[in-house]
């Protein structure tokens, strides 16, 4: 595979769901940046997975530092600590798109479905950062742990968001990556990928494992 130039940053990239997308976007050739507040703990995350990539590309930085250097930018800290991560770097994300994975679970229940007032936690992200930020919700529904290998993924990524372009950019990067995004509509569709990472998670304890979904009816190319 080529590389491509683009740099992704991960504001909690040192974490379960961070580091895994960081694995897998290096070995589809991007430059990637894994965030932390505490640049040694990144530095350290960064360089234990390119030891597993195959990768040169993952460098360790603090969170203001990838937001600043990123052409696009994916969150994934815990939803309790978003809002307060995102105002940190808030000016540093003007023009850029910014891909909201968290999901607004609520400790200890975190299999029951809890709805923000605003619909979606990616529409929350979108009233909070403005305009000028392109937010586009996607990995809700991905277990870490399957990221963190070199396994076929047998999921989709549901991706929801309001701009056409921003929406394919980020399909694109999710096949790059192995999986297959899927367009799921405006950013408020959010809520039902939000809410399913839920189910899976009581679907997980139930069944002892690491579910996650696929679209039937979709015409797919052998990978
Ligand atoms: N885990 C999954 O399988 C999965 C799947 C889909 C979606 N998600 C969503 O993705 C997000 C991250 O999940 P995760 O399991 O990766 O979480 P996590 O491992 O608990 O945390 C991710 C990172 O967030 C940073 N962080 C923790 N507490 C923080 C605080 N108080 N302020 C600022 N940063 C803090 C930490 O990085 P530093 O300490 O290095 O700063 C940590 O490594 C969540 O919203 C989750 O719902 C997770």
């Amino acid at each position: 595979m080529a590389e491509d130039t683009t740099v992704i940053g991960i504001l909690g990239g040192t974490g379960a769901l961070g580091s895994g997308l960081g694995f897998r976007l290096a070995r589809a050739k991007y430059r990637v940046l894994i965030g932390s507040r505490d640049i040694e703990r990144a530095r350290q995350a960064a360089s234990e997975l390119a030891s597993g990539s195959d990768g040169p590309n993952l460098v360790g930085a603090s969170n203001v530092d990838v937001a600043q250097q990123a052409d696009l930018v994916i969150v994934a800290v815990p939803f309790i600590d978003r809002d307060k991560v995102l105002k940190e770097v808030h000016s540093y994300l003007k023009g850029k798109v910014v891909v909201d994975a968290t999901v607004p679970l609520q400790p200890p229940k975190v299999s029951v479905v809890h709805l923000r007032p605003a619909g979606s936690g990616a529409e929350e992200m979108q009233l909070l950062l403005g305009s000028d930020v392109k937010v586009v919700s996607a990995f809700q529904n991905v277990a870490a742990a399957k990221l963190k290998t070199t396994n076929l993924i047998d999921c989709d990524v549901l991706v929801c968001g309001d701009d056409k372009d921003v929406k394919e950019r980020v399909i694109s990067l999710i096949e790059r990556m192995g999986m297959a995004g899927l367009d799921a509509g405006v950013l408020a569709n959010s809520v039902v990928a939000e809410a399913l990472t839920s189910v899976l998670i009581g679907i997980n304890r139930r069944y002892k494992t690491e579910a996650g979904i696929r679209i039937t009816g979709i015409a797919r190319t052998e990978k």
